[in-house]
């Protein structure tokens, strides 16, 4: 029989009151992982919510981080390897946006689609990789980037240049830090069924008819399958993994003619 066992695994964690977050914080925490939850919330509001969440166990800590602010990533980055000063891994999941077509997007709301979406990654990771390098932690990031940042999409083109440019990043740091045994991937869901992207599929019949042509399978992927995803990237199974996109998205990525 095969277990996967995460309780050597300090994972901190951003966007963490996501609507995929909470798949990924049951399973991490049912293979046995310490968490370091960070989202936008104050914490007795988060914690309320957590608590709600009847998580498979109390091994996590909620911290507040603003993932647009350096000063609150430092903040909440340090406290973190304060609490836990082997913290080996990074789960980078706050981004998101809803449509936004070019012609009636401002200049200043495209900019932050894009900085939030990609810089809300760079700048945890730079935090992070401090600490590691500073540490000689072989830590482990993890980056979500999404379907449409190989695809393109109609009405997202601040938030796929974003996430393609984030999978660039992670190949781009999977070289640069190889040597002190760091390692960078992404995981690029499709169309996931939870949160706002369900409640457009179940509202709006274009948009549904869209992503139904989109995926192979026919149906949007389960808020659990993403999870196991990173249940596995992150446990010892995939250590030999470096500077991968690994594609979750019932084939919609797949190339096809017509
Ligand atoms: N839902 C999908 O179908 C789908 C598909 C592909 C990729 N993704 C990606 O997966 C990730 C999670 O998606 P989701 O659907 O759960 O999104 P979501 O919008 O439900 O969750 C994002 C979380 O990030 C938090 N957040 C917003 N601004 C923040 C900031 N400045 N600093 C820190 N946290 C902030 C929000 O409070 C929220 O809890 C995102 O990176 C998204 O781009 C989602």
């Amino acid at each position: 029989m095969i277990s996967i066992n995460l309780h050597n695994r300090f994972i901190f964690i951003t966007g963490g009151l996501g609507a995929i977050a909470e798949s990924i914080l049951r399973r991490l925490l049912e293979a046995g992982a310490t968490l370091v939850i960070t989202d936008l919330l104050p914490v007795d509001e988060a914690e309320r919510r957590l608590e709600g969440y009847n998580l498979p166990s109390r091994n996590w800590r909620y911290l507040r981080c603003d993932v647009t602010d350096l000063t609150s990533i430092a903040t909440a980055v340090g406290e973190s390897f304060t609490l836990h000063p082997e913290l080996d891994c990074f789960v980078g999941l706050a981004g998101g946006c809803a449509l936004h077509p070019f012609a009636s997007t401002s200049p200043t709301e495209y900019r932050r689609i894009f900085d939030y979406n990609y810089y809300g990654h760079v700048d945890v990771a730079r935090s992070i990789t401090q600490h590691w390098t500073e540490r000689s932690i072989a830590g482990h990031a993890v980056f979500t980037t999404s379907l449409v940042g190989s695809l393109p999409w109609v009405d997202l083109s601040a938030y796929a240049p974003a996430k393609a440019a984030i999978e660039m990043f992670a190949k781009c740091l999977a070289l640069e830090f190889a040597t002190q045994g760091i390692r960078f991937n992404c995981i690029a869901p499709g169309h996931v069924a939870t949160g706002s992207s369900l409640k457009v599929y179940d509202e709006d019949q274009g948009y549904r008819s869209l992503v139904d042509r989109a995926i192979p399978l026919k149906r949007l992927i389960r808020p659990e399958s993403i999870a196991d995803a990173f249940l596995w990237l992150i446990s010892s199974l995939a250590q030999d993994v470096n500077g991968q996109i690994i594609k979750v998205d019932c084939g919609a990525s797949i190339p096809k003619v017509g």
